[in-house]
């Protein structure tokens, strides 16, 4: 039995964690962990925490962790770099599944625009376009940065200097080292997902579109059962599903 614990158990996700984890074999949640709970006095209850509460959390989360030896998901998204440096400073202690996205179909997505970009060659504008509901806090989403990485790591670019987040203006030509990222909000979207690979004549679009959290919440469980197996490390979805 995989014992899990839940922090940010209040929100949209931890809702659905706790909802899925109900019809989940093998799998029981012990504790749920709100904003002002201590999760360092239950975490001994548990094989491995599962965090869906906000990019800052994180850190102080991943320390805990870390001190206890449990594995850890990490689904949050909007983590600052100083965030990334300090939550992958743990990877040696204890093992980490973290992920921007824990649908199979959105990986199944990274997939397949790692081989459009490979196989589209250096001649297609590259942008990707995110949909999300109107509560969400950080923009552009974290599964439209993976998306972007996967483009500037095919076209050997720095991100950094290669995104172009929206536009506005007198702004010239696009440039051909280019990566545009766009993100739209409003209503209850779930959270869709486009890369478009376009050039003169012709265009490709790979869009993926969740309806559900319950893709989330269940990829992440997923993730749970599996962590529990694995040696200290960073691990991501990809890992889990054995896409690598
Ligand atoms: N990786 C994925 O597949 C995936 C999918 C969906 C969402 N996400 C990400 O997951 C995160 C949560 O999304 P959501 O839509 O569930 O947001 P949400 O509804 O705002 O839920 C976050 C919850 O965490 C709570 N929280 C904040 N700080 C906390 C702390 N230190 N300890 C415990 N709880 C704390 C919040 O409380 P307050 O409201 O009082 O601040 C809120 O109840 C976001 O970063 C989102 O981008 C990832």
């Amino acid at each position: 039995m995989t014992k899990v614990i839940i922090t940010g158990s209040q929100g949209r996700m931890g809702q659905a964690l706790i909802a899925c984890a109900k019809s989940i074999h093998g799998l029981e949640v012990v504790a749920t962990i709100g904003k002002g709970d201590n999760l360092a006095a239950v975490i001994q209850n548990g094989d491995v925490v599962i965090d869906f509460s906000a990019h800052a959390a994180t850190v102080e989360v991943a320390k805990i962790c870390a001190a206890n030896k449990k594995a850890l998901v990490i689904g949050t998204t909007g983590h600052t770099d100083t965030d990334t440096f300090e939550i992958k400073q743990h990877k040696s202690a204890i093992p980490i599944v973290w992920a921007s996205n824990f649908s199979t179909g959105v990986n199944t997505l990274f997939w397949l625009t790692r081989k459009a970009a490979e196989i589209l060659g250096p001649d297609f504008d590259l942008e990707v376009v995110e949909m999300h509901h109107r509560l969400k806090k950080d923009a552009p989403s974290g599964t439209a940065k993976s998306l972007a990485e996967i483009l500037a790591d095919v076209r050997k670019l720095h991100l950094n200097e290669a995104a172009r987040h929206g536009r506005q203006g007198l702004v010239g030509e696009r440039k051909h080292s280019e990566i545009g990222v766009h993100a739209i909000r409003g209503g209850d979207v779930v959270g869709d997902h486009t890369v478009i690979f376009a050039n003169v004549g012709e265009r490709v679009e790979l869009t993926h579109k969740a309806s559900s959290r319950d893709t989330f919440a269940n990829g992440a469980l997923r993730a749970a059962q599996w962590l529990v197996q694995q040696k200290p490390g960073l691990y991501d979805m990809q890992d889990v599903l054995g896409l690598k």
